[in-house]
């Protein structure tokens, strides 16, 4: 058994899942701010081989593989996760004001399935707060990692006035961001995933878009990241009208409200309640969606794929099919911290054996 699987079954599966989340995650914020201790891990636990490097939005990024939303909600670690070995990081969720989610417990883990279920509903500092966090670690340092800056809706506010409390967080926000990603698709604020259909994602991005290059001051990459359970053809709507807008594209996909695939008993399942699942079973349809979108997109759009990436196998899947980018969350989470490490390794040997 490797390390952290012993690790992870001898004592984080009996540790509270969300209370495992901020220990760990503290502990590793903790090792990097050590003064010089972060960027000798850096250096040596991590780099990605040159091999790796891609360009994308115009700026050199180290790996395709990158942190997906929901994991640094609050851009409090970016760095020290980077030096894992992520080419990118995306913060968020963060909302137009700050809320404290769902009651706990909201982080639950299916170890047979190495699956999480979460209806963390947004809980955030709100984004003047993270706009703040941002400004401060851009004064600090120039940065090589490509960040993402993921925005959604304060669940007191009504899907109506939905426009204006994404315009808050972009106008805070984008100055810092590389990319910004519009979330429509949590199933865990009520009424959220309603904003996926064109009629109201029309205005919202049409809104967003040019307020963000505003308060940027440049223009700043605009995606929209869309859950699995669209039909195709909603799904090739979005598209269309990502087509439409001129946008820089989608990140493909949220977490899942479907149960289906699953080995853990359905009793244990049913027993979580409501929320989204993430994981391996979320992989088949991600791959499905990431198939339409290219089908559908212009060549030079971005497509982000994201949903069930475990393996070196499946990012490089996911790279062949089109994608731009990768991103995992629960992989992560299941594989440990130096899972980027190792898979950043094999897409290189793979990438040598393939040259030869
Ligand atoms: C605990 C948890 C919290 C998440 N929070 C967010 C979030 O705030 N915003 C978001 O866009 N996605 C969020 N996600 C979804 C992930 O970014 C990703 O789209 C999804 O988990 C599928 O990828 P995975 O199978 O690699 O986990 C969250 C996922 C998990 C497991």
């Amino acid at each position: 058994m490797r390390t952290y699987d012993a690790v992870f079954h001898h004592v984080l599966r009996h540790v509270d899942p969300e209370l495992a989340h901020q220990v760990s995650f503290r502990g590793l914020q903790s090792l990097y701010a050590v003064p010089g201790l972060g960027r000798a891990l850096g250096a040596r636990v991590a780099p990605p081989d040159p091999s790796l490097a891609l360009e994308v939005f115009g700026r050199r990024v180290s790996s395709p593989l990158g942190l997906a939303a929901g994991f640094d909600k609050n851009a409090k670690g970016i760095d020290a996760l980077a030096a894992l070995g992520f080419g990118s990081v995306e913060i968020g969720t963060v909302t137009g004001q700050p809320q404290p989610g769902n009651p706990a417990p909201r982080l639950f883990r299916l170890p047979l399935d190495r699956a999480i279920v979460n209806r963390m509903g947004f809980n955030n500092d709100g984004s003047a707060v993270v706009a703040e966090r941002l400004r401060r670690r851009a004064a600090a340092r120039p940065s090589d990692v490509l960040l993402g800056v993921n925005i959604g809706k304060t669940k007191v506010v009504s899907n109506d006035a939905a426009i204006e409390d994404y315009l808050l967080s972009a106008g805070h926000l984008a100055p810092y961001a590389d990319y910004l990603v519009v979330n429509v698709s949590s199933p865990n604020t009520p009424g959220l995933r309603d904003l996926q259909a064109v009629s109201s994602l029309r205005p919202l991005l049409g809104a967003v878009g040019p307020a963000a290059d505003a308060a940027a001051g440049r223009e700043v990459p605009l995606l929209v990241k869309i859950a699995p359970d669209l039909a195709d053809a909603d799904v090739v709507a979005v598209a269309e009208l990502v087509t439409e807008l001129g946008l820089a594209g989608v990140v493909a996909t949220n977490t899942t409200i479907s149960r289906e695939g699953l080995r853990t008993a359905p009793e244990k399942v049913a027993a979580f309640g409501l929320g989204g699942l993430s994981g391996p079973v979320l992989a088949r349809r991600s791959i499905e969606v990431l198939r339409l979108l290219r089908a559908q997109l212009p060549a030079d759009a971005v497509v982000i794929s994201v949903g069930g990436v475990s393996t070196a196998d499946d990012v490089a899947r996911r790279l062949d099919l089109g994608a731009t980018l990768v991103q995992a969350y629960t992989g992560f989470v299941y594989g440990g911290p130096l899972w980027v490490r190792q898979v950043n390794a094999e897409l290189a040997r793979r990438a040598r054996s393939a040259r030869v």
